[in-house]
């Protein structure tokens, strides 16, 4: 089983160049036309990157994988930047994944409104003046403009009813009146839209922005007469940027029966299949589907195979790392985690062939996001030759797998190093941009205040 899983899930040179040049190959595809290929390509209608000069009281509301937050940042200016940002953070409760659109909004509201309350009179703005927000939303969104659009569909094991074809927006004002807050929304961004513009506020070079947490998108800047779908209703000079939602991408990906069987099992089969690869939400699973088999085959952990061990997601990807940095003779955490979680006992043999079983799955999925991020810049070289290669180009990164998973990193770096070659991967940093998608929105949000003028 081993054998034959390290041969599937291989990814020599040839399948990464084959994945960047598909990822830069359905990148066009998806510009030329809406539905022109898995990737939606989708328009954030931010035109214009955070300068620095941006000045006020602004909040953001940032709902991603796992956590909520709402944070208030004080911006200064052009010489003082960001002067003061202060936020709460809550982890969203399981039950609101599969609960109404109503249920979810109004805890999102609720946490702005008590948020807001502990001010007591802290932030006073000009008569007549609204506090404006910056909403980071992960999902994938149809943006009508900057500051409304429209849940194409659920991701990430959300299940929630009642929003997908709505304004997220609407949703939310509308909470927020059930709540009588008198606050408004000015910007409306993807988590990777607001970790571009947050890493941009500080660094001219960044041109990418990647999550790689939960699930996993990019978006990057582009120009607009790249964009063939654009040029009928829009002015085409100019840059903007384009949110990929690249988990949807499935051109030539190493897949394994593993990989079929968690994709028919979930909530939306056939879709996000370079997330269920790559992020963070599927690699336990994906290892646990390939032990159970193991297990089931009286290879592993003798004749029995404990019941908890058939539970869906009960191994989780941050165990998937614990057990990649024991470096103890015996592997005892490794044992620990297999007999808590899974409730399997393990002697130092199956304890080696779970750590190869793990590196295999890390391995593919580190690499194919590192060939993904080549794609993308492989297209934006192609389109403006030097813009890209010949000059320090930032990567902007964030998303829990990236920071906590350090083998993860390892192996992506790699594949950018294999793919580029060690002279230009120099001058491509990837950059761990923490928590810079609430601060990007809440600087959006600035750049489109309805009060711009009084500044
Ligand atoms: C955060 C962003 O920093 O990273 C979120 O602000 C985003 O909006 C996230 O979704 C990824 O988080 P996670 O929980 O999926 O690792
Ligand atoms: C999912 C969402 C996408 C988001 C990503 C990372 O792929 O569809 O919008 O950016 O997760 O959080």
């Amino acid at each position: 089983i081993l054998t034959s899983l390290q041969k599937n899930c291989a990814t020599p040179l040839p399948v990464l160049r084959h994945v960047a040049d598909a990822m830069a190959a359905d990148m066009r595809a998806g510009l030329a036309v809406d539905g022109g290929s898995d990737l939606k390509m989708i328009l954030s209608y931010v035109n214009s990157l955070p300068t620095g000069n941006e000045k006020g009281l602004f909040y953001a509301l940032d709902l991603g994988g796992t956590n909520f937050r709402v944070l208030r940042v004080q911006l200064g200016g052009k010489d003082q930047r960001v002067v003061d940002t202060e936020f709460e953070q809550v982890s969203i409760p399981q039950k609101l994944m599969f609960g109404t659109s109503e249920e979810l909004f109004d805890f999102i509201s609720s946490g702005l409104a008590s948020f807001a309350k502990k001010e007591s009179g802290k932030f006073q703005l000009a008569h007549g003046r609204k506090r404006e927000i910056g909403f980071t939303f992960s999902f994938p969104v149809k943006q009508t403009s900057i500051d409304s659009g429209i849940l194409i569909k659920w991701t990430k094991g959300f299940a929630v009813s009642g929003t997908a074809g709505k304004d997220v927006v609407a949703c939310l004002n509308e909470a927020m009146e059930r709540q009588g807050l008198d606050m408004q929304v000015s910007a409306l961004v993807n988590d990777t839209v607001g970790t571009l513009a947050g890493a941009r506020y500080w660094d001219d070079d960044v041109m990418v922005a990647v999550i790689l947490g939960t699930g996993t998108n990019a978006c990057y800047v582009e120009r607009m007469d790249a964009i063939p779908k654009l040029r009928s209703h829009m002015s085409a000079s100019g840059r903007t940027i384009i949110n990929t939602e690249w988990g949807a991408f499935s051109n030539g990906l190493p897949l394994t029966e593993f990989d079929r069987d968690m994709d028919v099992a979930s909530i939306n089969p056939g879709e996000q299949i370079f997330e269920k690869t790559i992020s963070g939400m599927y690699l336990g699973e994906i290892v646990r589907r390939v032990l159970l088999k193991m297990a089931e085959a009286g290879a592993l952990f003798g004749e029995s195979v404990p019941e908890k061990f058939s539970t869906p997601f009960i191994l989780r990807t941050p165990h998937l790392c614990a057990m990649q940095l024991d470096n103890s003779d015996d592997l005892e955490a490794v044992g620990s985690i297999l007999s808590d979680v899974v409730g399997v006992r393990s002697d130092l043999c199956a304890r080696k062939i779970v750590l190869e079983v793990c590196d295999t799955i890390v391995k593919r999925g580190g690499r194919l996001a590192g060939a993904g991020i080549v794609g993308i810049l492989q297209k934006m070289e192609q389109d403006s030759k030097g813009i890209i290669f010949g000059k320090r180009t930032v990567v902007a990164m964030d998303g829990g797998l990236y920071e906590n998973y350090p083998q993860y990193r390892r192996y992506l770096q790699d594949a950018v190093t294999e793919l580029l070659g060690s002279e230009i991967s120099k001058s491509v940093i990837i950059e761990h941009s923490k928590d810079g998608s609430g601060i990007g929105a809440a600087l959006l949000a600035a750049a489109n205040s309805n009060y711009a003028h009084e500044f």
